[in-house]
């Protein structure tokens, strides 16, 4: 079966009331997804352009640009995005401007929830009628994961600060803190656990609703779906869980990000199985070296789909006895990305609860983890199999056993 797509609804009204009505008023609306808000007609326009809403919800009176010229360029300039039209005035005058200007619909204030979801749910299924395509343009989102089988190599760093930068080029991100047992995202980005995804498992259906209520939003738009408060509640979040997360949120956004914790078991396997891209993290240091040497094995051993493994190599400093082409040549992978190593910049952007990304855009570190973003939004690149130089006589042996 082919599901519509859920509908995209920008709320534009300068009163803050009657903005928060209308969220209420859709809270349960599982087939409507609220997109954005505006404040006056030039903003509404901006954020058309930007967040491309199936539906624009559009006072009449409103500063700077009124509903109704903004309802005209809309029209104009954006033909797949409908606009309804919501005034205090009922008089046919009124209606009748609204539907010169391009409305599809006109809603009297004050108007019960029936009303409103009506008129949504109507504009909308006359405007998809005639075109059956986009019933198949389902939205899908590209799942993410870092990994790494050592703790402390800057997973929750990096996906943190990835996941910041991509919510900022106004893609919808959702960052899942998979580490169910000591995640760290929230206190990275100085979040209280208000919700976290044992909440969400408490629901008697994980549907796309639940999960949106269990959600934190940070200040870049970003939404996370926090680790529990606490890691005897990590137990409850079962396999199935995750599966069904994944499946009901890809739906929604364009990235969805794992961080996830330094182990492989069946939860692990499940969100690498479903991931499109597996960032493996190491460090210059022998440890981590062994660690994803014995980590590319193991997916080697169960027949993992290589081809979606990168490696990243994060903290890079010169002069520790092992470099970039000794991890490439040990590994006998590429490496993906490199993150230098800044640690005054990464401490202080985790001590504040802020991202480098957003707090230190020019920094090296912030740069480098740009980059990786903008290689992940732009065109899909095919897997090289470039090799670096050989490894020191220490790795030599370590690895191929010499
Ligand atoms: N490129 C970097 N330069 C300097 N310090 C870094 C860098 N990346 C991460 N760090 C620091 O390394 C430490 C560990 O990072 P992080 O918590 O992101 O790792 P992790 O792999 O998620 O660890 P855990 O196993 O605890 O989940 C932190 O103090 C972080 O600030
Ligand atoms: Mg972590």
């Amino acid at each position: 079966m082919v599901a519509a797509p859920r509908i995209k609804l920008l709320i534009a009204d300068d009163m803050d009331e009657l903005r928060s009505n209308v969220r209420r008023m859709l809270n349960n609306q599982e087939n409507i997804k609220i997109v954005g808000e505006a404040r006056n007609g030039k903003e509404t326009i901006e954020k058309v352009k930007e967040l491309q809403p199936h539906i624009v919800l559009m006072d009449i009176n409103m500063p700077e640009l009124d509903g109704l010229k903004a309802a005209e360029m809309i029209t104009k300039d954006y033909p797949n995005v409908q606009t309804v039209i919501m005034s205090i005035q009922s008089e046919q005058e009124y209606f009748r401007r609204a539907m010169k200007a391009g409305a599809k619909d006109f809603l009297v204030k004050p108007f019960s929830t029936n009303d409103l979801v009506e008129t949504i749910q109507n504009v909308f299924n006359s405007w998809i009628k005639d075109r059956p395509e986009l019933l198949h343009e389902d939205q899908k989102a590209e799942i993410i994961s870092f990994f790494a089988t050592k703790g402390g190599v800057g997973r929750t760093t990096l996906a943190v600060n990835l996941a910041v930068n991509l919510a900022s080029r106004n893609k919808q991100v959702l960052l899942v803190d998979s580490s169910l047992q000591f995640g760290d995202v929230a206190i990275t980005l100085n979040q209280p656990i208000k919700r976290s995804i044992s909440n969400l498992v408490e629901a008697e259906e994980i549907t796309i609703g639940e999960i949106e209520k269990n959600l934190v939003r940070h200040e870049s738009g970003l939404d996370l779906l926090l680790a529990p408060k606490e890691p005897a509640l990590a137990e409850a979040v079962k396999v199935d869980h995750l599966i069904k997360i994944i499946d009901q949120a890809r739906h929604s956004y364009h990235y969805i990000i794992f961080d996830l914790p330094p182990s492989i078991t069946e939860k692990e396997l499940a969100i690498l199985d479903k991931s499109d891209l597996v960032l493996l993290v190491a460090t210059l240091e022998i440890s981590s070296l062994k660690n994803t040497k014995l980590c590319l094995k193991t997916f080697n051993d169960i027949n993992f789909d290589m081809g979606k493994i990168k490696l990243i190599l994060n903290k890079e400093i010169p002069n520790v006895g092992i470099g970039k082409a000794d991890l490439e040549a040990g590994l006998a992978i590429p490496v993906y990305a490199t993150v230098p190593m800044e640690s005054e910049i990464a401490q202080r952007s985790l001590n504040h609860g802020e991202a480098f990304v957003a707090k230190a855009p020019g920094s090296a570190i912030a740069k480098s983890i740009i980059g990786m973003a903008d290689r992940i939004v732009g065109p899909k690149e095919g897997v090289s199999n470039e090799t670096g130089k050989s490894a020191i006589l220490k790795i030599k042996d370590l690895l191929f056993g010499s």
